[in-house]
């Protein structure tokens, strides 16, 4: 068992900043501790298996897009970038395992992929340094799974820092992640997760469907990147959808600027009104939340959370709130009666503290 290597890699949540990575602006996301880990053994014949929750998949490390499907694209993506890239495998077993719940909006993919490419890079010697394996890893989720994700969430998964957040730049030249104090616990207050249950696949749901008007709204304002849209843009604008996703790109921009800064005053309170502000946009503006992470939202902030908003792409997965750890109790108890009320199953609500990137187990 000596040639086995165990990689500990994070879920995230995303503080502030959403939906702008993919459209040149500022996120704030910080890893959690929420762990998939990843047991790599190297092979020579070519051959990758990998098992995950009682099921196995096989297949060759010359594997190409549309020759896998389901949880092993992930796998399958991350064998074949590292390839592309010019670092192909001789084959690999991998067991994977997780108590990061999938499809709640908490990055299990990007921990996946972050994961399967760092275990080929260490075992084949690749050399590769965070941000290039967070690329890779991004790659194997745009170009062979088909999701088309920006690159927060694998710089997040790759780069996070126990109490800090981190600012990422992800069309930054290089890609930047710059660590922000954020230690909500020494504070006296919770972050709690609240995940709904509610469907969320980036795949097939609406966040192509952003991510396409985004690009027009660039395009119509002679850009590349919507995020690079002054104020005036909302006068050139005519299209009132293509306006409110800018303007929730411009507000939500100041927002991560706003939020950076009141975490280096220590302005709890502040912060929680631009979780909230945030939220709205998102659900008003860019229009990618539901109901029930609307209702999570609601309850959250009724019963005493600071400020709450939807995390990651939207269309269901999981609500962040930034609470006094007194009204954690409370929080928790009013969303479950609001959810129960509205005939819904329970969701999950759990605190998480920021954590260390992905890390080889010693
Ligand atoms: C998903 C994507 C990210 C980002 C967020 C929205 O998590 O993977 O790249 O676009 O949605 O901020």
């Amino acid at each position: 068992m000596d040639d086995v290597r165990t990689w500990q890699i994070p879920g995230r949540v995303n503080v502030v900043g959403e939906h702008l990575d993919y459209n040149g602006g500022p996120s704030l996301p910080c890893a959690i501790d929420r762990f998939l880990t990843v047991k790599a053994r190297p092979r020579e014949d070519g051959v990758v298996n990998a098992w995950s929750a009682g099921r196995k998949a096989t297949f060759s490390t010359s594997v190409g897009p549309g020759d896998v499907d389901d949880w092993a694209a992930y796998v399958a993506g991350s064998v074949w970038a590292m390839a592309q890239a010019g670092h192909p495998s001789r084959g690999v077993d991998l067991v994977i395992e997780s108590d990061l719940p999938v499809g709640a909006g908490l990055s299990s993919s990007a921990a996946l992929t972050v994961g399967v490419v760092s275990a080929l890079d260490e075992l084949g010697g690749a050399g590769l340094d965070g941000t290039a394996r967070a690329l890779l890893a991004q790659r194997a989720e745009n170009d062979f799974v088909g999701a088309p994700t920006g690159l927060m969430d694998q710089l997040a998964v790759v780069h996070g820092q126990e109490g800090h957040a981190l600012l990422t730049e992800p069309l930054a030249d290089p890609p930047s992640a710059d660590p922000v104090a954020f230690d909500p616990t020494a504070a006296g207050l919770s972050l709690l997760v609240i995940a709904t249950g509610a469907d969320h696949s980036h795949a097939a749901g609406g966040y192509g469907q952003r991510r396409e008007e985004c690009e027009r709204a660039a395009t119509e304002l002679g850009l590349d990147l919507l995020a690079h849209a002054g104020l005036d843009a909302m006068l050139t604008l005519e299209d009132e959808t293509l306006k409110a996703r800018l303007r929730h790109v411009i507000t939500e921009t100041a927002r991560v600027r706003a939020a950076v800064r009141a975490l280096r005053d220590q302005q709890w309170a502040q912060l929680g009104t631009i979780l909230t502000a945030s939220h709205e946009s998102l659900r008003d503006d860019f229009q990618v939340s539901c109901a029930e992470l609307d209702v999570a939202v609601e309850a959250a902030t009724e019963a005493g959370a600071l400020g709450a908003r939807m995390t990651g792409g939207g269309f269901g997965g999981s609500a962040i709130a930034l609470v006094p750890q007194s009204k954690a109790g409370p929080v928790r108890e009013l969303v479950e009666h609001r959810f129960d009320a509205l005939g819904w199953a329970a969701p999950t609500v759990f605190a998480v503290r920021p954590a260390a990137g992905a890390t080889l187990v010693p």
